[in-house]
């Protein structure tokens, strides 16, 4: 579902406030060109990513999905010198393009990018004593969001962000009865968010050029109530 409305205005948004330098230019251009599907996030969110890094101070940010880097980008350029991106990829073409991309903007010194399926670097990290991080971003295979966000407020620390995208899927998420197996998952995700009293979320619903879709973003380490 995609609707020229939607699109119009994200145009008019990313014009105004999100708006392209050479670098992010020519890491879509560059992602376009080696063949990467066209499904990063928008400008809009990639600047939404950014002012909450930005925010909150993040120093540590972990993520999950990198493609060719862009939200990755729109991220790393909110940390300080002395920051660190750990982004994860489990396709090795996409990686060597973000690779590219990632450099280009000169953030190779911020970004660690590790390659292989995200639940086989997580033990990787963990053996590091990796994080805790200040802001993970879950963005890589979506049946397996509900994993990569247990194992993200494990290595949180109270006032850590988490944000998890694609969680509406069209408006699926609210079909009991979904046998979409990514559908499944995103509402595995809301029941066990429910039912963690370490986390307060919630879920926004977006459209845009990429369609109707939606974002949960979650506060660790204070519960709601
Ligand atoms: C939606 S794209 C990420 C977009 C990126 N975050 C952006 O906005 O620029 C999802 C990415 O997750 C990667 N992916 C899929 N399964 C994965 C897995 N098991 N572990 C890590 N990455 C995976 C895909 O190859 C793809 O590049």
């Amino acid at each position: 579902m995609a609707n020229a409305t939607w699109s119009a205005v994200d145009d008019y948004v990313a014009g105004l406030l999100a708006p392209h330098d050479e670098a992010l230019d020519a890491a879509v251009r560059a992602s376009g060109e080696a063949g990467l599907p066209s499904i990063q996030v928008s400008p809009p969110q990639g600047m939404l990513l950014h002012l909450l890094a930005k925010a909150m101070g993040a120093k540590a940010v972990l993520e999950f999905g990198t493609l060719g880097g862009y939200s990755t980008i729109w991220l790393a350029r909110a940390l300080p010198e002395d920051g660190r991106l750990v982004t994860l990829e489990a396709e090795p073409r996409f990686a060597e393009v973000a690779g590219g991309n990632i450099a280009r903007a000169g953030l190779s010194g911020l970004v660690d990018l590790r390659v292989g399926p995200a639940l086989d670097l997580l033990p990787e990290l963990e053996a590091e004593g990796a994080g805790p991080f200040d802001l993970t971003f879950i963005d890589a295979d979506k049946v397996h969001t509900p994993d990569y966000f247990a194992w993200s407020v494990d290595r949180s620390h109270p006032g850590s962000l988490i944000v998890a995208d694609n969680v509406v899927r069209g408006g699926t998420l609210a079909e009991a009865d979904s046998d979409d197996p990514t559908t499944a998952a995103q509402r595995r995700l809301h029941e066990e968010i429910a039912a963690d009293p370490r986390v307060g979320a919630t879920t926004i619903q977006t459209v845009g050029g990429k369609g109707y879709d939606g974002f949960t973003i979650a506060l660790v380490g204070r519960s709601a109530s």
